[in-house]
Parts: structure tokens; sequence; C-alpha cells
């Protein structure tokens, strides 16, 4: 079963540090977030993923929970947080917050029980070997550190220890079975956490980290499925319109086991990342050149390495749920500078008329730019994609009153950095190019999440793509060239940008461009 909403739904993905700061402490906050909820909405946006905003010692930017029922007081507090989902439900926005299943901080007291040498209801709530010497049978581990005779096993981060959800297959005593009565306990724990703010109006989770529940699991995930299918039972029988959306990249595996969702995420070398990403140094965001993505104009590459990934995976996994494309996320570099305007414009005209719902990551409307910073908050490379958001020219770009070096990260310095009050003035922006294909989307059930997609042309070597959804043809031209796709019948156009002809039986597109055509009748 599926929530109903998502096959019209439009993400907008707030990273909640650096959207808009109420108070003037430098940091962004949820009262921040609903005073700008008209904004998202004149976007075409419906929905919203808002990255953790849990109690936490901010080693990995929130990822490290230490208390999954307490808003962050940097942030607000939990009435704020029930206020955001009132107001949000009034304009017909649902609410997605993080999930964080796999770990937790270091400092959340299930983990400091679990530490303790005597035995208590905790101990087994993480994965402990049975001595401070002992290695963790592959995975990383911490010892020495506690009173308790054992090493620890990571999920990530050295702040992040991971959950006790089991092992498929065990290789040592230490390694609990999954239907160890602690491990049972362990995703109880995590189902009443889920309940806890869905009963405060919440409409449902995006998950970290979804594949990695079940140590020494199967290639096919089958011990993580399980859980994820328990899961599912529960938000079925009690929250039946609650949305799951996984990070996991694999939709053959994810939605099979109940997720309505799985992102289709930048990894480098794949198929998404040929379309917008694809230079040297992706990871560690230096070097940007050559850039042979397909978006980029003076590229010489089609989609083929998309179609190869995207294609098999879509297939299998269509019926199940939905594979969703994003313009970036917070740890992904962001799709600017790399792509210029006129690039980002066609690359989300592709990326926003395609199946699933499509996610736009604060400040890619405005084509906000990655930046080179020092890491903050354990960020790393990804620190340069969550600077704040530029709202208007003037003191912090509109994001905070506080002095700016009370920032959560500094904002882009550029004198053309660019900001959504310039780009309301201005009909070519990138923002109102965004508006109207979010709008456009909006009003055309055949471009929504479930409508069917299927090739029309994708020529070896050739720039031109073009593409059904249900009843509409969509085409991509990317390069300067001149690029034509023979008709099979009338069409007329719903939509173009850049330089579109139907002329003789064909669509002609001359540079740059992007149209969708509907039959005439
Ligand atoms: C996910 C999050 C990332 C975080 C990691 C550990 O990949 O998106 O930001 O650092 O999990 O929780
Ligand atoms: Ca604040």
């Amino acid at each position: 079963m599926s929530a109903t909403w998502l096959n019209n739904a439009i993400f907008y993905e707030i990273y909640p540090q650096s959207f808009c700061d109420s108070n003037g402490d430098g940091i962004g906050d949820i009262p921040g977030i609903i005073s700008k909820l008209d904004y998202v909405k004149s976007l075409g946006c419906n929905a919203l993923w808002i990255n953790p905003c849990f109690d936490s010692p901010f080693k990995d930017a929130g990822y490290d929970v230490r208390d999954y029922k307490k808003v962050a007081p940097r942030y607000g507090t939990n009435e704020d947080l029930q206020q955001l989902f009132q107001v949000a439900h009034e304009k017909g926005i649902h609410v997605l917050l993080d999930l964080v299943p796999g770990h937790t901080s270091e400092e959340h007291p299930w983990f400091l029980e679990s530490a303790k040498a005597e035995k208590n209801e905790y101990s087994d709530r993480y994965i402990w070997t049975s001595n401070a010497f002992m290695p963790g049978d592959g995975m990383p581990f911490v010892g020495g550190e506690f009173p308790r005779n054992g090493t620890y096993i990571l999920n990530f981060f050295k702040c992040q220890p991971a959950l006790n959800y089991g092992y498929l297959k065990k290789n040592f005593n230490w390694q609990k079975s999954m239907d160890d009565p602690a491990c049972q306990a362990t995703l109880e724990a995590m189902l009443d956490v889920m309940r806890f703010w869905l009963d405060l109006g919440c409409d449902g989770y995006r998950v970290d980290m979804a594949a990695s529940l079940v140590k020494n699991d199967d290639e096919a995930y089958s011990g993580t499925s399980k859980i994820w299918k328990k899961v599912r039972e529960m938000l079925d029988a009690e929250y039946p319109e609650a949305a799951l959306l996984a990070e996991w990249n694999m939709p053959q595996f994810s939605l099979k086991a109940g997720f309505d969702m799985d992102f289709y995420l930048d990894w480098y070398g794949n198929g998404y990342s040929s379309l917008m990403r694809d230079y040297e140094g992706n990871m560690d965001s230096e070097i940007r050149q050559p850039n042979n993505s397909y978006f980029k104009r003076d590229a010489k590459s089609d989609v083929s390495r998309f179609l190869a990934d995207y294609l098999p995976k879509y297939e299998a996994s269509k019926q199940d749920g939905l594979w969703c494309f994003i313009t970036c996320n917070h740890d992904s570099l962001r799709p600017a500078p790399a792509l210029d305007v006129e690039e980002l414009k066609l690359a989300y005209a592709f990326l926003f008329t395609m199946p699933g719902a499509p996610f736009v990551y604060y400040g890619d409307e405005i084509g906000m730019r990655y930046r080179k910073l020092p890491t903050h908050e354990g960020g790393y490379h990804r620190t340069g994609s969550r600077t704040p958001m530029q709202w208007a020219p003037g003191k912090n770009l509109g994001f905070s009153k506080a002095e700016p070096e009370k920032l959560y990260l500094p904002v882009d310095p550029d004198l053309d950095a660019p900001t959504v009050a310039e780009q309301e003035e201005d009909p070519d922006s990138l923002l109102q190019f965004t508006r109207t294909l979010l709008h456009l989307r909006l009003d055309t059930p055949d471009l929504q999440a479930y409508s069917p997609f299927e090739v029309v042309s994708a020529k070896e070597g050739e720039r031109l793509f073009a593409y059904r959804r249900g009843k509409l043809l969509c085409a991509v031209n990317p390069s300067e060239q001149w690029q034509s796709l023979a008709l099979d019948g009338d069409y007329e156009t719903l939509f173009f940008y850049g330089d579109c002809t139907i002329k003789d039986g064909a669509l002609i597109l001359d540079g740059p461009a992007f149209a969708v055509l509907k039959p005439a009748n």
C-alpha cells in the first residue's frame, strides 16, 4: 500500500540549520521554516523533507541523534515542530522527518547504558564484541573507551555506534540473530520513535542509511528487508497515509521491502552522476575539468550510461513504488557552478518530467553554488553544499540578522551570488523557470509519479534524448548543435524552452532546448 498523496508530490529538501534564522542566533530554525512555507508552496512544492532536527552533539550535523523525541534547542521546541506540521497541512504541504534508525550518537542514553560493565536492559541495544581486544569481524569498531569489556561496532563516523538489529549470518557468538529479543527490542524502540512524531502530525520519514540495519546481510538484503516489511505492516495498520522514503539507491530491493520511495543518488560514476556530475574530483570538490556531464553544453556524452543504469532498475521496481530524481542533496556537490544557469534549466526540465517524485534541494532553484569551505560538523566535502539560503541582497543575504561570524556557515560572498528576491523580478531566472516547470507537472497527470516512461530516441553518440511520459513526448538537446526528431504523428507544443519548431513531421531543437509535446486532436 502506498500513501495516495505521493502521485502528485513534489518535494523540497530543507537543511534546517541553513534555511532561515528567525531569532538572530546565526542558525536556521523551525519558526524560520514556517515563515517560508508560502515561498515553498509558490515554487510548486507540496511536500518537505527536513534533515534531522533532533537533539544532538552535531558531530555529523544531527545524523548523530542523542534524543529522538526532542527537537534540538537550536532549532526550537517540539511545539514549534508541531506548529510546522499544522501550518504546512493548512497549506497542503506534507512533511517528512529524517529517521536515523541504524545508529545513534555516542551520547545517547541507550548507548551510555550499554557501555556499562554491569548487564542492563540496553546491553545489547548496540553491537558489542565479547572482549575489549576483539576486532569487529570486518566492521569498523572502537575499543578502550568504556568500562565494558568489549569493542563496539560503528555504522558511520566514530560518533555513531551501530544499533543492534542482529546478523543474518553469524560468525561469532557475540553476533545476535535477528530474532533475538534484544534485536526485536531495537526495532520496537524505533517503531515507538516513528509513532511519536506521526502522532504529532508528521507525514512519514526519509530513512537514513536504510540498507544498513542487519549485518552480514546477503546480496538481496533479505535480513534488512524483513525489518522494513515489519515497519510497513505497522504503518499500514496504524498510519496508512504515512510515506516511507529510503536512502538506499537500490529500488529493486527497497521498494519491495515496503518503502514507497527511494532516491536515485549520485554514486560517483553511476547513471545519475553521468548526467550532472561527470567530472574528476566529484568527491573532493577540487577538480571540475573536464566536465563530461550529459547536460554540459559542449560535452561529448549521450545518455547511454544513464539509461544502462536507470532502465533495468526502473523496470524492476516501477510496480512497487517510486525511484526519485534529486537536484542534489546535503551529501552531494551542488550542480552549480559546474553547470551554468542554462545548463541547469535543461537538467531540471529533464529531472522534473521524469517518473517518481522530484526533490529540489533548497537553493538549487536559484542556482546556489557549491563553495569550497573548511569542514563543519562532520561535513568535509559536503560542507560547501550546506551554506545559508540566499534570500535577498544585503546582510547575510537575508538568512539571519546575526553578525556574519556567528552564522552556521558563511554565506556566498560573491557579488553576483544568486538570491530569491532578485530572481523573483526576472522572468528569465532559474527560479521562474523552476516554478513554471513544477507547476506544469502539478497540472499535467501524464508528467506525474506513476505515469509510464518510455525511451523514444537515444542514439549512440547523439546529444538528443526523447522520451514519452504517458501520451506526452519530451525531448531535450543540451548541445549547441541542431538536432531533430522524426515525429510519429501530429503534435502540438505543451511547453518549450529554447529554439523549438515542429516542421514537416519533425521536431527541431536548434541549440540548447527542451520541449514537451502533446498529440494534436
Ligand atoms: C546519510 C546521511 C549523511 C550522514 C550519514 C550517516 O548518508 O545523508 O548526511 O552523514 O547517513 O548518518
Ligand atoms: Ca535561529
